[in-house]
């Protein structure tokens, strides 16, 4: 079947569709001898012969690994001065795997590799909005005004960003920092670090701990391990809901608006009086909601400490004593879920 050059060359695991694009535009490809450099062309890898440099092309292993990058490692497949690549530590993995997106040097955690390039297209497209979920360690405390800009979508030099959900995830007993958990749905450059700056927290520490419904959990830094074919599947399957959504997001995003409302709760509140009932349950198990990318709220268990009990204790600004609402969700039901490296809803 015949089928443009550059999807031919990624699904074929020579590089990512971009990069495949950029070949053909440099003189890199040839069809049947000639050498092509219109994007347009169509081509069918059952009858004509497709080379890279004169190497025909392969019919290599689909591979798809998730690795834990440590922080100070570039995230490219050369670095022209010499610093540490991420391909450096796939040891015994012969195939050229190249990168989902991208982590900045400074950035840790949770990275895709593959050498399926429909595969990368697919999860990093803009149209398909997969969730990405950091820890961004800041400067001070966001007040939660702050971070409601961040949530409602704030402007940076390159245009408004899509809502982001945000959540309170642990603070230093003398305010200097604080850890905040953001899910963003884009993938600009430095994307997470300049939505904090512009609120005036800058980014001292960023990890990002899940990747759609894939999480980090426990792997150490430095570590892969290959996908299983349920994963695989799942994100895939996952990008595509989220990309047909009308609404773009709202294949994932519904379940999210209760870590939103996590923020939301900690807001001041007037000092329960002793007598005063209980949250409701239903207020409780928003805060504590974790998302899960099918869809489902994974657990709404850690709701025995009442959300409105700590946001009351709270003032304006969170203290360290006054625990975020959001926190007992992050450190509770959240964590031990993210502890576990298999993606949810299993
Ligand atoms: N946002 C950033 O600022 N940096 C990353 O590495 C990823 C998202």
């Amino acid at each position: 079947m015949e089928e443009r050059l550059q999807k031919i060359l990624a699904g074929a695991g020579v590089a990512s569709r971009r990069k495949c694009e950029e070949l053909i535009l440099g003189g890199k490809v040839q069809v049947n001898g000639e050498t092509v450099t219109a994007l347009g062309t169509k081509a069918d890898p059952d009858v004509d012969e497709i080379t890279v440099d004169g190497k025909a092309i392969g019919t290599e292993k689909k591979m798809y690994l998730v690795f834990n990058k440590p922080k100070g490692v570039i995230t490219s497949a050369s670095d022209p001065q010499g610093r540490k690549i991420v391909t450096d530590y796939l040891k015994g993995i012969t195939e050229r795997l190249y990168p989902v997106g991208r982590l900045d040097y400074d950035t840790e955690g949770l990275l895709l590799l593959t050498n399926d390039g429909e595969f990368a297209h697919l999860l990093t497209h803009p149209k398909h909005h997969v969730a990405k979920t950091y820890l961004a360690t800041v400067k001070g405390v966001p007040h939660g005004s702050e971070l409601d800009k961040l949530k409602n979508g704030i402007m940076l030099e390159d245009g408004m960003t899509a809502p982001a959900e945000v959540e309170y995830h642990d603070i230093d007993s003398e305010q200097r920092h604080s850890t905040i958990s953001i899910t963003i749905y884009e993938g600009r450059n430095r994307q997470v670090r300049r939505m904090f700056e512009a609120i005036n927290h800058p980014v001292t520490k960023l990890k990002r701990i899940s990747f759609g419904d894939l999480f980090l959990g426990n792997m150490k830094r430095g570590l892969f391990r290959h996908l299983t074919k349920d994963e695989v599947e799942s994100l895939v399957k996952l990008a595509k809901q989220a990309g047909k959504s009308s609404a773009g997001r709202s294949a994932i995003k519904s379940p999210d608006d209760s870590r939103i409302k996590a923020v939301e709760e900690f807001k001041p509140k007037p000092k329960p009086r002793p007598n005063t009932k209980p949250a409701t349950k239903s207020a409780n198990a928003q805060t504590t909601t974790a998302r899960s990318a099918s869809g489902k709220p994974a657990s709404t268990k850690a709701t025995a400490k009442p959300a409105s009990k700590q946001a009351a204790r709270s003032s304006s600004r969170p203290t360290s004593k006054a625990k975020p609402a959001g926190r007992a969700g992050a450190n509770g039901s959240r964590n031990r879920k993210a502890g576990d490296s298999r993606r949810r809803g299993k």
